[in-house]
């Protein structure tokens, strides 16, 4: 028998990564090849005119699980009955810019959006905030919506890992399908860690560690760590705009993954509500690893942390608390 609809909103459709987005979804990417979507779209009125053209362009796609589109600049009809809310919409980061710096814009818009979610999504709706500063946005929307369960809300750290998986494939020639179980903590910044201790590939032998096949701590310590931390700037100075396809990739493999189930034996990263664990502080929105089954997620809990690894979780940690209370500064 057909599934029934599930409807996804995507704010700042009209956006790059909404453009990059929106296919993918109608396509099966997020939900599955047997999911039908209905999609809702939000921009803001300046917008209108594209996010239209960006409708048409879904109609003249014919894809086949695409149920219905909403395009609209108002905030309750884009929210109403959505299941699942991608929040891209807001302003990114110019070359020379760190991601805190689109904080004053971008904050206002988590804080009022927060509300329409809380009043009109569909009740256990599922929550990925993708505009920067991620983290921060999504702590806000968590605290101005409190009626949404903190386990429904969630920023994209999904990005990092991927770049993460795609260096070491890079460097010791593998498949990225066979290399697993990188982690990002912490923030989506430049301070977020990037950690291979737990890392393995897939080899004709067996799993095989990160560390053991790539014998040079120098480079797994050093230059591995701010290409992934820096990959963001790259990109922009590169394109002069920032990611986009590699975004909204890895939008779908977050709402997949957490919908669907991780792989038996393998976690991701996503960025959510911190309980306390690797002491980590509580309160915080931090890229931890998880599993999900059931679509809930889990911190992986027992992982070993050396010396060089706590110093650098407590270091993104202590610029999430400040980005926290430059939020509220700013919202002041
Ligand atoms: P973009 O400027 O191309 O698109 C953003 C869209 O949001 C625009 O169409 C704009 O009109 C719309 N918008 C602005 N205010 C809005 C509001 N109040 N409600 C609804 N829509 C609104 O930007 P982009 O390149 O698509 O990037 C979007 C965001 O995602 C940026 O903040 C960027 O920094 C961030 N980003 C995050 C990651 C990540 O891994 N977490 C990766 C890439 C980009
Ligand atoms: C990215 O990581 O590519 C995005 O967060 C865009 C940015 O500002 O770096």
């Amino acid at each position: 028998m057909a599934k029934d609809p599930v409807r996804v909103l995507v704010t700042g459709a009209a956006g790059q990564i909404g453009y990059a987005l929106v296919p993918m979804i109608a396509r099966g990417v997020m939900l599955g090849p047997d999911q039908p979507v209905i999609l809702h779209m939000l921009d803001i009125p300046p917008a209108a005119e594209s996010l239209n053209g960006v409708k048409m362009e879904l109609v003249d796609a014919a894809f086949p699980l695409l149920k219905g589109v909403v395009a609209t600049t108002d905030v309750v009809e884009a929210c109403t009955g959505v299941n699942i809310a991608v929040m891209v919409g807001g302003f990114p980061r110019k070359e020379g810019m760190e991601r805190k710096d689109v904080m004053t814009k971008n904050v206002s818009i988590y804080k009022s959006q927060a509300s329409a979610l809380e009043k009109h999504a569909a009740a256990n709706c599922k929550v990925l905030v993708v505009a920067n500063p991620a983290n921060t946005n999504a702590l806000i929307l968590k605290e101005f919506a409190p009626s949404i369960p903190e386990k429904n809300i969630s920023c994209l750290t999904r990005l990092d890992h991927n770049r993460a998986l795609g260096q070491i494939s890079e460097r010791l020639t593998v498949q990225v399908s066979d290399v697993k179980n990188v982690i990002i903590w912490g923030n989506h910044s430049s301070t977020q860690y990037p950690d291979v201790n737990h890392a393995t590939v897939a080899t004709s032998a067996g799993e095989k560690p990160v560390r053991e096949l790539i014998a040079d701590d120098a480079w797994l310590n050093g230059e591995f760590i701010t290409t992934v931390q820096q990959r963001g700037a790259a990109i922009i100075k590169a394109r002069k705009l920032s990611s986009a396809l590699s975004a909204a990739s890895a939008a779908c493999d977050h709402i997949r993954d957490w919908v669907l189930g991780t792989p038996q034996g393998t976690w991701v990263s996503m960025g959510v509500y911190s309980d306390g664990s690797y002491n980590v502080p509580a309160g915080l929105i931090y890229s931890f690893p998880v599993t999900c089954a059931n679509g809930e997620w889990a911190i992986v809990q027992g992982l070993s942390i050396d010396e060089f690894s706590r110093k650098k979780l407590d270091l993104t940690a202590e610029e999430l608390s400040e980005e926290k209370a430059l939020a509220y500064s700013c919202l002041n």
